[in-house]
């Protein structure tokens, strides 16, 4: 059976490709393993959802990979490999790392409002994105954002292009911050709970516009969310994370209507209905883990009702295990769900 863990070299065909990708922060009271040894991939133009419970290391997991952990400020260390169109991320210049940071990969912010600079125009901070990284003069400049608000739903770009962020709705600001986003027709977008902080009748609007935008421009994207609900309606594929590990991983349908490990079980549990085939599942009693060594067993086994108390789920760190076509889950007794 194939290990995907384990696995030493990154898929051919993937547009990113993570490696056991370790992040460990030096605290008071000893190490925090926030990401331990992740491994996936996210091919051109797919959407993989990340989710998982609050502190679980989905956003450290991606500033990692786009190196903008400050290893100096939080005394993080980060280990493992990162391939981008197989260009090792981690050999490359902070020079290097920042060309391909606004342009072939960028980011979207959970908080609309913190990531815009006060007292600058919306539209001037959009055209300074495209300016540093794109080929056009500045002439040409102020249409090519005027386009892009227009694509993205902002209505009245050229009002809208002169106006403050504080004159911007939250859903306006985030549809500015996606326009920012794709303005270098990047090929992967990272948004990490893009629409948490939105009114839930904006979230739609928004994710929408997100599955439109990537389809619109074939970037491919790596979504967070604590919402499994959302990954269920937007993501190709899914990562579940648990105390900085991978649970299971899967094309998302899959996942979702069998999971294969507890811990998804009990996620989907707060699901009300995917599909009315499927069984009620119980909720995760419990709380998730806010600090802790890289644990010697499986990270979920104080709230897993599946474990039984049996030693290799205290003892033994469950390998990511194929469990069905293109499935993995690191449960020792998947075979059993
Ligand atoms: N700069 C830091 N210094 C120390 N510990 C940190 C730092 N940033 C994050 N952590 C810890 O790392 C772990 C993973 O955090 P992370 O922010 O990735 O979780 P998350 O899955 O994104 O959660 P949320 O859903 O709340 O955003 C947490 O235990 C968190 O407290
Ligand atoms: S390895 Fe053991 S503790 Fe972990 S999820 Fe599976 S049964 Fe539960
Ligand atoms: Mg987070």
């Amino acid at each position: 059976m194939k290990e995907h863990a384990a696995s030493p070299s990154p898929s051919e065909h993937a547009l990113l490709s993570v490696r056991d990708l370790a992040v460990d922060f030096e605290l008071e009271g000893g190490v925090l393993r926030a990401v331990d040894r992740i491994s996936y991939d996210v091919r051109p133009g797919e959407i993989v959802g990340i989710v998982g419970e609050s502190g679980s290391g989905k956003s450290v997991s991606v500033l990692a990979v786009l190196r903008l952990l400050n290893v100096y400020t939080t005394g993080a260390s980060v280990n493992g490999e990162v391939l981008f169109e197989g260009r090792d991320l981690f050999a490359l210049t902070p020079k290097q790392m920042r060309e391909i940071r606004g342009k072939d990969i960028t980011l979207i912010f959970q908080d609309p409002s913190s990531s815009w600079h006060p007292v600058l125009g919306v539209g001037r901070q959009v055209a300074e994105v495209s300016l540093a990284h794109g080929k056009m003069g500045s002439d040409r400049v102020r249409q090519h954002v005027e386009g892009l608000f227009e694509s993205v739903g902002i209505p009245n770009p050229r009002i809208r292009y002169e106006q403050y962020p504080h004159e911007y709705s939250g859903g306006m600001k985030q549809r500015a911050m996606i326009a920012m986003a794709i303005a270098n027709r990047p090929k992967l977008l990272i948004a990490d709970e893009p629409t948490t902080a939105l009114d839930v009748t904006i979230q739609s609007q928004v994710l929408e516009l997100l599955r439109n935008v990537t389809a619109e421009t074939g970037a491919a994207l790596i979504l967070i969310s604590h919402d499994i609900g959302v990954i269920a309606e937007m993501a190709d594929r899914v990562i579940v994370m648990y105390g900085g590990r991978v649970m299971e991983e899967g094309p998302v349908e899959q996942v979702l209507l069998s999971p294969r490990h507890p811990y998804t079980r009990g996620l989907l549990s707060s699901l009300p209905q995917i599909d009315k085939k499927m069984a009620r599942l119980p909720t995760i009693p419990g709380t998730p883990p806010q600090m802790f060594q890289a644990s010697a067993g499986c990270p979920f086994e104080p709230r897993c009702g599946l474990s039984g108390d049996r030693d290799p789920c205290r003892e033994s760190r469950p390998p990511l295990r194929q469990c069905g076509e293109d499935q993995f889950s690191a449960c020792h007794f998947f075979e059993e769900l």
